[in-house]
């Protein structure tokens, strides 16, 4: 949960007593989802293969082309975790292009150096180690639900890129419809989990999964999304939907 130091407003999380059962302080929650993550890393592109129903990397290559990521362009991926967007992303912009993946998790970079020989940075969305204005793309998937703000981080967005650079911010959200909601809360807390678990994912997936549905529910709404993008100082700020539940927010900064 937030700290005194980061306003609700900015969180891209509502309260929900649900969330207070996995943490109790903003420290905790950002050592948690690590240890989440790290000890979930050997099973996760299983998992998210069974979750997606193997669309997963035609839906980011597609999600990146349309955003304009193109061949020769500077790349950063945030939360790369264990490299899905990367590749999608390093297959776009081929060898003249060059993609630098950041996570916070070593868990979820071990993984990605396993299929891909770029730089990793081990880091935060919200506190990014480049220097400003050296990135023509920023890429960030399934991962908005776990930064600390949202300010902070569309801010430090806006400031790694170049003038002109585009940051794609790819998310799932919550349907709109109260059956939509109930289908998707079955699959995702139902389903995967128990097909990772024949699967043997182990329950560490589960876990992964259920915090997956529990955040997923208390998301902010797009719209605060991309007003927070817009108080960041982002231009063109817009954002398509597939499915009603695959979303890509993207925006520009000014060149
Ligand atoms: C669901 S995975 C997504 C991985 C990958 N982008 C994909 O599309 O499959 C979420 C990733 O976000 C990372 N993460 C969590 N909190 C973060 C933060 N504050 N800043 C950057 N990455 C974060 C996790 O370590 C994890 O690897």
């Amino acid at each position: 949960m937030p700290s005194e130091q980061t306003p609700r407003s900015a969180s891209p999380l509502q309260a929900d007593p649900q969330l207070d059962t996995y943490f109790s302080t903003e420290a905790e929650r950002r050592t948690k989802t690590r240890e989440m993550f790290d000890s979930a890393a050997f099973a996760y592109d299983r998992a998210e293969g069974i979750t997606a129903l193997g669309t997963g990397a035609w839906y980011r290559r597609y999600a990146l082309s349309r955003a304009g990521l193109r061949e020769g362009m500077r790349v950063l991926d945030v939360a790369a975790g264990t490299g899905l967007v990367s590749r999608e992303a390093c297959r776009l912009i081929g060898p003249q292009g060059r993609l630098t993946a950041l996570d916070p998790s070593p868990g979820m970079l071990a993984e990605l150096r396993k299929k891909l020989d770029v730089e990793t940075l081990e880091a935060y969305a919200e506190a990014i180690p480049l220097d400003d204005g050296g990135v023509d793309f920023l890429s960030m998937g399934y991962a908005l639900r776990h930064v600390a703000d949202l300010d902070q981080v569309f801010r430090e967005y806006l400031r790694v890129l170049k003038p002109g650079g585009t940051a794609c911010v790819m998310e799932i959200t919550r349907p709109r419809s109260a059956l939509g909601r109930l289908l998707m809360k079955l699959y995702i807390r139902g389903v995967v989990p128990l097909l990772s678990r024949l699967s043997r994912s182990g329950p560490e997936v589960g876990l992964l999964w259920e915090y997956y549905w529990d955040t997923i529910q208390a998301s902010v709404s797009p719209e605060e999304v991309m007003q927070a993008m817009r108080r960041a100082g982002f231009a063109e700020v817009r954002s398509n939907v597939t499915l009603g539940v695959f979303r890509e927010y993207l925006g520009n900064k000014a060149a």
